[in-house]
């Protein structure tokens, strides 16, 4: 018997896989641009199934993705999580037509952390970009109590050992010309315990006030995505969290 996948609403997946509101998709159904297996379709509400369905556009076939990827500027103040019964959650944040069944965020930034977050529903994907043992990347931007310069640079560079925690040597980035000491620093670790950065901080007696992930891999915030924003990304583009940094010196 022929399987069966998920059916979706056709705006639904016009819109995410195009990039677009889902009222736009909604009306390029409507008038008449749509196919479903060559035949047309009028009613946004109609159903497709993305495995096994072939929907056109103005006759160009639309490759339906198996999942969906999202970039999102997580703002302050919202848990990554899925559901939370008290608090908002990333998930919370997205609007309906990035929204799928199963979206979970690819790792966690803390409540009062912003910046690049993933969102997906690919599990396998998650668990890979999370397992220990792919050391992938990540580079921070983060607002210290006090200055920090090239003394500790070396320790962060050496491997921090803490009372609870030692660390992969971890990069710690200073703006050209405040080698001596800057509030405003960036870091570069390849692990991702809990309150990583914030207890490597600590570690050299410093507090973290403000802190906001910019680089996942190859993967770069897009910062014209306003917080709460989040933007669909193709599965290679998702791939680029695999990839190294571009630019070993970061981004100062
Ligand atoms: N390290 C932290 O301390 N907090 C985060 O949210 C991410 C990394």
């Amino acid at each position: 018997m022929e399987e069966k996948g998920r059916l979706e609403r056709l705006d639904k997946l016009l819109a995410l896989h195009l990039g677009i509101s889902r009222k736009e998709a909604g009306s390029l159904v409507r008038k008449g641009h749509v196919a479903r297996n060559g035949v047309p379709v009028r009613r946004p509400e109609e159903k497709a199934d993305p495995e096994n369905d072939v929907l056109t556009v103005q006759g160009t076939p639309l490759r339906l993705q198996k999942h969906v990827y999202l970039m999102m500027n997580k703002p302050q103040g919202v848990l990554s999580a899925s559901q939370d019964p008290k608090a908002k959650t990333v998930v919370d944040l997205l609007p309906p037509e990035l929204s799928r069944r199963g979206i979970f965020p690819a790792g966690r930034l803390d409540k009062d952390t912003t910046g690049l977050l993933l969102l997906t529903d690919d599990g396998d994907f998650a668990h890979k970009m999370l397992a220990p043992r792919s050391h992938v990347w990540k580079l921070y931007q983060a607002k210290l109590d006090g200055p920090v310069g090239t003394g500790e640079q070396n320790l962060f560079r050496e491997g921090l050992r803490l009372p609870d925690l030692t660390c992969l040597p971890a990069e710690l980035l200073l703006p050209p010309g405040e080698e001596n000491g800057s509030h405003t620093v960036q870091v570069r670790i390849r692990e991702g315990k809990f309150h990583q950065v914030k207890r490597m901080f600590k570690g050299v007696g410093r507090t973290v006030l403000e802190l906001k992930r910019l680089q996942i891999g190859a993967l770069l915030l897009d910062e014209t995505l306003a917080p709460g924003e989040a933007k669909p990304l193709s599965p290679q583009e998702a791939q680029l969290v695999f990839q190294p940094f571009p630019d070993e010196k970061g981004q100062f």
